[in-house]
């Protein structure tokens, strides 16, 4: 089967600024909230609708092509074989209810487990970010240039600060000697505008212990065509079957946070 990475990636693009524009253009509407694993997971019927779209659109287009989606409108997906668009209708939930900004549809679509291109559309400010393998990431279609080499001291990374507070699964003592050996640290709310963040060197690096493939499978691909690095909190790959830890950051710095700063329990 040979595939039209070209088609694909141009369809799906108007797909996403579609969703996007139809998002815009009910900000103002009454929203169905509800929540999932516990009260601060929320879901609205935008997240669901989105999804639902993707869906529709796939099958009708690209009939043999898998979905995994958040919303789980997709397909289960066991294995990496054939094309999986992997989704997240709306990444950043909490920040669309209460803020109705610092949110994104995520797009990461892959063949056999490799990211063939991601797409990472932050709706309210109308800024997409685009890559495809080998070919190099792009903002609003300008090329994003390659990471510039950063010291440790002057970079500001991203987290949310619950990590700073005992938890089970990283050693937050040595987190906080980071957030102390940086120059500013943030959090956004929204894995996949951080992961863009990091790749337009906004920002220097990102550390969650805890996303799912919809989160970074666009920023995954987004990062690598700029240079940085994008692995799990012990330093090994991502894949899109599985829940992960993940830090993205710049090259010049990865050793040395992943080693000195970063233990996982
Ligand atoms: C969440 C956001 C958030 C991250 C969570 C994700 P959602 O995605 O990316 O920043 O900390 O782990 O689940 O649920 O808003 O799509
Ligand atoms: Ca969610
Ligand atoms: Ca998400
Ligand atoms: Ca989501």
């Amino acid at each position: 089967m040979t595939v039209n990475w070209e088609e694909i990636e141009k369809t799906a693009t108007g797909w996403i600024i579609n969703a996007g524009e139809n998002i815009r253009n009910s900000l103002t509407d009454q929203l169905t909230i509800l929540t999932k694993s516990n009260p601060n997971d929320l879901v609205t019927n935008k997240d669901k609708e989105i999804e639902k779209f993707f869906k529709k659109k796939i099958k009708e287009y690209f009939p043999t092509h898998f979905l995994l989606g958040e919303e789980g409108f997709g397909d289960s997906i066991e294995k990496v074989d054939g094309v999986v668009w992997v989704l997240d209708p709306i990444d950043g939930t909490m920040n669309f209810v209460h803020q109705k900004r610092n949110f994104a549809i995520s797009l990461g679509v892959y063949e056999n487990g490799i990211g063939m291109f991601g797409i990472i559309y932050d709706v309210l400010h109308n800024e997409l970010y685009t890559a495809k393998k080998g070919q190099g990431a792009f903002f609003n279609n300008q090329p994003i240039p390659k990471l510039k080499p950063i010291k440790i001291e002057e970079a500001i990374i991203a987290l949310n600060s619950i990590w700073l507070t005992p938890n089970k699964r990283l050693n937050h003592h040595k987190l906080s000697d980071l957030v102390q050996k940086v120059r500013g640290s943030r959090s956004y709310g929204s894995a996949a505008l951080e992961f863009a963040y990091v790749a337009t060197q906004r920002l220097d690096a990102y550390i969650t212990p805890r996303l799912s493939p919809w989160d970074y499978a666009a920023g995954k691909i987004l990062i690598e065509e700029v240079g940085g690095v994008c692995t799990t909190l012990s330093g090994n790959p991502l894949t899109i079957l599985e829940n992960s830890s993940v830090l993205v950051c710049n090259e010049s710095i990865f050793n040395e946070v992943l080693t000195e700063y970063i233990e996982e329990k």
